[in-house]
């Protein structure tokens, strides 16, 4: 691949034309993406020794100057009786920097009480700007996948339904991946969300959620797993922005699907 500054502005113009004619009639990330140097991250990312226990959950309060944001959250999400409380303490919370550059608060989406909940990354433009999780091209994707086997946000059953948060509840900038000590301050909200909420199970998407209340990385190698978490059997699965990146990753994320539909109606009628 040929770097872009490599190019110089004719170059670029006769490449982009290039584009354009073999049918390219609009560009679908924000940013280029460097194909080649993600297969090799992934690649390098499935060669590695098994997932060892990752991001800390306990991040040495910065600098020591006011009061350790953990701590401060820790009590917070103690304090909420209820979901509508947890989001009054998010709010309220003035631990995490992220809050001052982002537009709303993306606290959650979906039915309370679902049996399965969703743990996503982080909000990114679109969430923002509509205080919903999971509302962009990825979040559209995301409701397809689990209308397969039968889940929707909007389903009135607890049974059908889904319920969907994040780790951070603000977006970061640039959509640029959340820090572990962002991480460990939103960990005690996150943990307090999902007691809240009660579901049976627990989805991971991608990367981050895993971080966080797993303290693995490495879901190429995690997903599909059952595992355990407060309590409650989980499932990590690939986030459907990598599989919009990857569409051939679609194969392995309808496994997992499946497995949870197994996972949720065992012994399913037979309807022939
Ligand atoms: N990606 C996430 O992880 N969460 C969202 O809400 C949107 C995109």
């Amino acid at each position: 691949m040929i770097p872009a500054n490599a190019l110089d502005p004719a170059t670029a113009r006769a490449l982009l034309e290039w584009q354009v004619e073999l049918g390219a009639t609009e560009a679908i990330c924000e940013a280029p993406v460097d194909r080649y140097a993600l297969a090799a991250a992934e690649a390098a990312e499935r060669a590695a020794p098994p997932a060892a226990p990752a991001t800390p959950a306990h991040v040495e309060p910065a600098g020591g100057e006011g009061p350790d944001p953990v701590a401060v959250a820790r009590a917070a999400a103690a304090d909420a009786a209820d979901l509508a409380g947890l989001e009054a303490a998010l709010a309220a919370f003035e631990g995490c920097a992220l809050k001052k550059g982002a537009q709303t608060l993306v606290f959650a989406d979906g039915v309370p009480g679902a049996r399965v909940m969703i743990v996503g990354e982080a909000p990114g433009r679109d969430e923002d700007r509509q205080g919903k999780p999971f509302v962009g091209r990825a979040g559209q994707l995301l409701d397809r996948m689990f209308a397969a086997i039968g889940l929707s946000r909007a389903a009135e059953d607890p049974a059908q339904a889904l319920y969907i948060t994040n780790v951070l509840p603000w977006r970061p900038p640039q959509n640029r991946d959340p820090r572990p000590d962002e991480i460990a301050m939103m960990l005690p909200f996150v943990e307090r969300h999902i007691a809240l909420a009660a579901p049976e199970v627990l989805v991971l998407m991608g990367n981050i959620s895993c971080q966080a209340l797993l303290r693995r990385k490495g879901i190429l190698r995690l997903r599909g797993q059952w595992t355990e978490a407060l309590g409650l059997p989980v499932l990590p699965m690939t986030h459907p922005a990598y599989l919009l990146r990857q569409p051939a990753a679609k194969r392995h994320a309808w496994s997992d699907l499946l497995a949870l539909a197994a996972h949720l109606d065992p012994e399913p009628k037979d309807t022939t």
